[in-house]
């Protein structure tokens, strides 16, 4: 069993459960300080829903796209489906649930965030990684496109970040070949590189001539702005903490 899988024997919210000790520790909080952090709450919350609606919107224009013509998909439809559905619905909600004041995952205990996280990163990168091979399997000349380049850098960074996301899970088994810190840290980094280019290859397939076709320009490059967006905000949170780990090692 993973040992970040039990880390919490007792504990339902180690994090709250820090947050209490370090209140104790210093003494009553001024009332500057909780309108900070009510500040910050509330400013975070704005945030991850506003990534929330424009991840709906964006992946919600992509389905109706993708079903615009009858059923059985073809190969097209189907890549968009499952690319979207698996980096930008499935990917970017198991990037925010680890994050504070995400909504859906709030009230989880982080032992079990952590489980949910991984559970969907398997099945996002999974559903994403089979999108991709379909549409290259269909094409005589492969990677010629941008939108197609950012997508292998996607894959290949999604894949190495699916195997470093269980080296990090099983940090302590691993910690005599690999320092769990290391595994962490180039954990988050790939998983922000594959995330950015998913977004990047997305927006190069909005600007198709086919999809502005049945979209008109003005909403494909509304979309486009949406993707920006929220990604932009998805990876905030694990960009700080990349950080902070990174500049705890070298202290
Ligand atoms: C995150 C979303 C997406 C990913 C990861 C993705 C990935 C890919 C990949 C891997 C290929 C094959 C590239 C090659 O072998 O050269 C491809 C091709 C293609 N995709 Fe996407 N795709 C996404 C979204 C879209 C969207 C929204 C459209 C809109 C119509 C689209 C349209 C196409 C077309 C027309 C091709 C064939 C031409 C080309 O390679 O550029 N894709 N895509």
């Amino acid at each position: 069993m993973a040992p970040n899988a039990i880390d919490t024997n007792f504990n339902s919210d180690p994090e709250n459960s820090i947050n209490n000790l370090k209140h104790i520790n210093n003494g009553p909080q001024t009332t500057e300080e909780n309108n900070g952090s009510y500040a910050l709450k509330i400013f975070q919350s704005s945030m991850n829903l506003l990534a929330h609606i424009l991840i709906g919107a964006v992946v919600g224009a992509s389905i109706l796209y993708s079903f615009r013509s009858s059923l059985p998909l073809e190969q097209l439809p189907l890549h968009i489906v499952l690319c979207v559905i698996g980096y930008q619905l499935l990917m970017a909600e198991a990037i925010l649930g680890l994050c504070p004041h995400s909504g859906w995952a709030d009230s989880l205990r982080l032992v079990d965030k952590r489980r949910v996280h991984t559970v969907m990163q398997i099945l996002g990168s999974g559903l994403a990684i089979a999108g991709s091979i379909i549409m290259a399997l269909t094409k005589t000349v492969n990677w010629d496109t941008l939108h197609g380049q950012f997508a292998l850098v996607a894959m290949v960074f999604t894949t190495v970040s699916l195997v470093n996301g269980l080296t990090s899970l099983y940090a302590y088994e691993f910690r005599k070949c690999l320092p769990g810190n290391i595994s962490k840290i180039t954990h988050i980094c790939f998983g922000i590189v594959a995330f950015v280019t998913s977004g990047i290859s997305l927006c190069y397939g909005f600007d198709k001539q086919l999809f502005k076709n049945w979209a008109k320009a003005p909403l494909a490059y509304t979309l486009m702005g949406f993707t920006a967006c929220f990604t932009f905000i998805i990876i905030i949170n694990p960009a700080i903490t990349f950080f902070k780990k990174t500049v705890r090692i070298f202290k």
